[in-house]
C-alpha cells in the first residue's frame, strides 16, 4: 500500500515539518507546560499519521503502543522510546495514560473504547465510531458516567481550506447557501484486506462527507437519494461500492450532492464547492509543488498531493492539538454524540436508499424516517 513505507520516512517528515510546526499558532500553549499521556493503539496507516501528529505536538506525550502484530508494536515502541505491546490491557493498566487514541480495523472501535473508558482514559477515536446507534448510544453514555471525553476524528473539519470554506458560508460570503458539491475520491486504492473490514463505503468514506456538509451547513436534510455501482472487481467481489452518487435536500431549499470513488488514478481528489446568490465558495486540490508550465501545449500543473496522510497532515495535527486542549485546558470538544448520531444515520439512511432504490426521508433530529 502506497502509504506504508511512510513511517520510515518520518524522520525526514519531522524534519520538514518541524520548521512549519513551529510557525503554527502556539496560543494554546499552556503556561504550565501541562502534557497529556497517551496510548497509540493501531499502527497501519492511521496510526503512522497519529505518529507524526503526537510527534509534533509538544503537549501530548506518546508512552505506549499498542498493535496486534507484535513486530511492528517492538518496531513502532523502539522507535518512539515508548511502552509496546500486542493488546490494549497493559496500556489501560497504566495509571499515568491518561487518554488513548484509537486507530485500528473500525470492528475493533466499540470494545476498545468502552474497556478505555471503564479504565478511566479519554478516548480520541477513529471514525466510525460504533456499528449502530446503539453502540454510539452506549458509548457516550460510557464517557458521561466515567466524567471522560469522547472524540471522534472527523478530521476534514480541521483542514484549513474546508474550515475557511465553511466559515465564509456561515458569514454569508455568498449568500444563503443554495448547493454545496462534495467531491471525495481516494488514492490510492485501499487493499481489499481494508476493504473487507471497513463496514462498506457509506460508513467508511462518506461518513466523512456527511459530516462535513452538517459542519458547513449546521442543517440536517430531510431526504436523501443514493445511486452507486463498482469498476473494482475485489470490491464487487466483497459485494461493496467503489462509484458513489449521494443526493440530498434539506428544508430550506438547499440541494447538496456526494460523489465518491474509491480510486482516483490522478491522486487524492478533495474539493468543495459551495454556491449562492452571491457567490461560489472552491475549496480546490492542492499539489505538493505549485509550479505551473505554460506553453504553446496549454498550462501544465504537478500532480495533486497522493494519499490522505499528506493532503490532512494539518487537519489530523490540529484534530489531535483540539483533543489535547480539551483534556488539559478542559477545552470544549467541537464534535458531539449528536454528530457522530446524525452522520452514522445519514450512512444507514443511504445505504437504505442505494439497496431500495428510492429517496428515503429523514428527519433531522433522529434518523427516523416519516411514515
Ligand atoms: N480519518 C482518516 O482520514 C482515516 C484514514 C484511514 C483510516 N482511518 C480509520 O482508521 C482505522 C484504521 O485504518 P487503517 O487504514 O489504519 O488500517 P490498517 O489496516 O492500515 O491498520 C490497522 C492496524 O491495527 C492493527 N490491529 C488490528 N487489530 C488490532 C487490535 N485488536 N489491537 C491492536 N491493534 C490491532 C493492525 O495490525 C494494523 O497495524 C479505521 O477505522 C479507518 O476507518 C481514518
Amino acid at each position: 500500500m502506497g502509504d506504508r513505507g511512510s513511517l520510515d520516512g518520518s524522520h525526514k517528515w519531522r524534519l520538514a515539518w518541524r520548521g512549519a510546526a513551529d510557525k503554527l499558532d502556539r496560543s494554546h500553549m499552556t503556561q504550565s507546560s501541562k502534557v497529556l499521556k497517551v496510548a497509540l493503539f493501531g499502527l497501519g496507516r492511521a496510526g503512522r499519521f497519529h505518529l507524526q501528529s503526537i510527534q509534533l505536538l509538544p503537549e501530548m506525550e506518546l508512552v505506549h503502543v499498542v498493535d496486534i502484530d507484535p513486530e511492528q508494536a517492538r518496531k513502532v515502541g523502539e522507535q518512539f522510546q515508548s511502552a509496546h505491546s500486542e493488546t490494549i490491557q497493559p496500556a489501560l493498566e497504566d495509571p499515568s495514560i491518561q487518554a488513548v487514541i484509537i486507530a485500528t480495523p473500525t470492528g475493533e472501535h466499540f470494545e476498545q473504547i468502552m474497556a478505555a473508558l471503564k479504565a478511566g482514559k479519554s478516548v480520541f477515536t477513529e471514525k466510525p465510531l460504533g456499528n449502530n446507534l446503539d453502540e454510539i448510544a452506549t458509548c457516550y453514555a460510557a464517557a458521561r458516567q466515567a466524567g471522560k471525553a469522547l472524540f471522534v476524528g472527523f478530521n476534514r473539519r480541521f483542514d484549513p481550506s474546508f474550515a475557511d470554506l465553511a466559515r465564509q458560508v456561515q458569514t454569508g460570503v455568498i449568500g444563503t447557501p443554495q448547493l454545496l458539491r462534495v467531491t471525495s475520491r481516494d488514492s490510492p486504492l485501499p487493499s481489499m484486506d481494508y476493504i473487507r473490514t471497513s463496514h462498506g463505503i457509506f460508513h467508511d468514506c462518506i461518513v466523512h462527507d456527511f459530516d462535513m456538509l452538517r459542519y458547513i451547513t449546521g442543517q440536517d436534510p430531510v431526504e436523501v437519494y443514493a445511486i452507486g455501482s463498482n469498476f473494482v472487481d475485489g470490491i464487487r467481489a466483497l459485494r461493496d461500492l467503489d462509484n458513489v452518487l449521494v443526493s440530498l435536500k434539506y428544508a430550506s431549499g438547499l440541494l447538496a450532492s456526494i460523489d465518491v470513488n474509491r480510486f482516483a488514478s490522478y491522486g487524492y481528489d478533495q474539493r468543495i464547492e459551495a454556491f449562492g446568490k452571491e457567490g461560489m465558495l472552491q475549496a480546490e486540490n492542492r499539489s505538493p509543488r505549485a509550479t505551473a508550465l505554460s506553453n504553446a501545449s496549454g498550462i501544465l500543473r504537478p500532480v495533486i498531493e497522493h494519499s490522505f496522510p499528506t493532503r490532512y497532515r494539518e487537519a489530523y495535527l490540529e484534530e489531535l492539538r483540539v483533543f489535547a486542549a480539551g483534556e488539559l485546558e478542559g477545552r470544549p470538544l467541537p464534535i458531539g454524540e449528536e454528530d457522530v448520531r446524525i452522520s452514522h444515520t445519514l450512512c444507514d439512511k443511504a445505504e437504505q436508499s442505494y439497496r431500495e432504490g428510492r429517496p428515503i426521508p429523514i428527519t433531522s433530529t433522529n434518523g427516523r424516517e416519516h411514515d
